[in-house]
């Protein structure tokens, strides 16, 4: 009977020979020291610490060997991974340092350099203006209608009741194209509301129409050639002239303030009948100024009223012009121009600082939206 086999002489497996662990380790450390970067300190360590690195296979022969070699062997290779780990993780400290000194000095921010001096101007009050009335009436369910600003005579005057030999046509001072028949720049966005009622199969119509008009004035300080207008209209069953008025009611309150209504006096205009011009109240003085030479107000020069523009009930006349049955149907209608409206809003003197484009003019609004 054989006793157990107790006293052998190790094999000696070449990977695990004291010298090749020591050369593979000081090749590890010698790699991590040669990595210039995080990067290639990735790829020397997936190269010497990784599952197919040889002091892992080293590692992995330990098992091959007879008991009594295995703890010299795993001590061995221990102590030698063991030193592998230490120099990389002082290596990665030292390069993460040297990457945060290096993103320090290449991405610092001199906080005192002069910034951005590229002036950023501001939106135009006559937009947002412009806008803020649309959102008053969209809110109400109006649509917002554009047009062209070079518009057929036919849908500028003879739509609405203006015929060729009507006198209100030459009340205009229209411009007209000098090489084409029958088209005018339009002297206001009337037209866009004949469109969108020709476009309409039926009524209801609720539109809002904002554009850029012309007529042959003279740049001044209350006039301009080319304005900003906003007309609506409406026409639908049984409309009267209360809600015309109610409508006017609610946009000047919306606009300039709770307690600020309209009043309607008797006018002419071809598309309306009747048709009236509109005041409001001055939302300066609220109408405390009137017989109070205490209380001046400049805005309304004491009359306690302002005037907006133009309105009343659609010209019958002009629903037949558009296929629309007057029996059935009925609308009301008003138009005013915003660089008026502007000019006593914002105590805005001269109309040319409105026109001229001077950014110094636009800034005060600010970015209103
Ligand atoms: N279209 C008229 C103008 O430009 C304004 C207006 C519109 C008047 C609607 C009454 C009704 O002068």
């Amino acid at each position: 009977m054989s006793a157990p086999n107790k006293s052998y002489d190790p094999v000696e497996v070449e990977a695990l020979k004291p010298e090749e662990i020591e050369r593979l380790r000081d090749e590890a450390i010698a790699a991590f020291a040669a990595a210039t970067g995080l990067d290639a300190l990735h790829e020397a360590k997936v190269a010497h610490t990784g599952d197919r690195s040889p002091l892992a296979l080293a590692n992995r022969e330990i098992g091959a060997l007879p008991p009594a070699a295995k703890a010299a062997a795993g001590k061995l290779v221990g102590a030698a991974r063991g030193a592998v780990n230490k120099a990389l993780a002082e290596r990665r400290v030292a390069l993460e340092a040297e990457r945060d000194a290096r993103v320090l000095v290449e991405e610092a921010v001199d906080v005192t350099l002069p910034y951005d001096r590229a002036p950023r101007g501001g939106r135009h009050p006559l937009t947002t203006f412009a806008e803020r009335l649309m959102d008053v009436f969209t809110a109400m369910g109006y649509s917002v209608a554009e047009g062209p600003e070079v518009e057929a005579e036919w849908l500028n005057f003879d739509a609405l009741n203006m015929g060729p030999d009507h006198p209100a046509r030459s009340t205009q001072d229209t411009f007209f194209l000098k090489d084409a028949d029958s088209v005018v720049l339009r002297t206001h966005t009337s037209g866009v509301q004949i469109r969108s009622l020709l476009a309409a199969a039926e009524p209801p119509v609720y539109v809002i129409c904002p554009g850029r008009v012309f007529r042959s004035d003279e740049l001044d300080a209350t006039h301009t050639p080319v304005f900003n207008q906003v007309e609506l209209l409406a026409v639908d069953e049984g409309l009267t002239m209360a809600d015309l008025k109610g409508t006017l009611d609610h946009m000047v309150a919306s606009l300039f303030g709770e307690g600020i209504s309209t009043r309607l006096r008797p006018n002419y205009f071809p598309f309306t009948e009747p048709s009236a011009e509109m005041d409001m109240v001055c939302f300066v003085c609220r109408g405390e100024s009137v017989g109070n030479p205490d209380r001046p107000c400049r805005t309304c020069s004491s009359e306690g009223w302002i005037e907006l523009g133009g309105c009343g009930m659609v010209n019958p006349r002009v629903l037949v012009a558009c296929g629309i049955d007057p029996n059935k149907y009925s609308g009301f209608a008003f138009g005013f121009g915003i660089e008026r409206m502007l000019m006593f809003r914002h105590n805005v003197e001269d109309m040319r600082d409105i026109v001229e484009g001077d950014v110094r003019f636009t800034l005060p609004f600010g970015m209103e939206i």
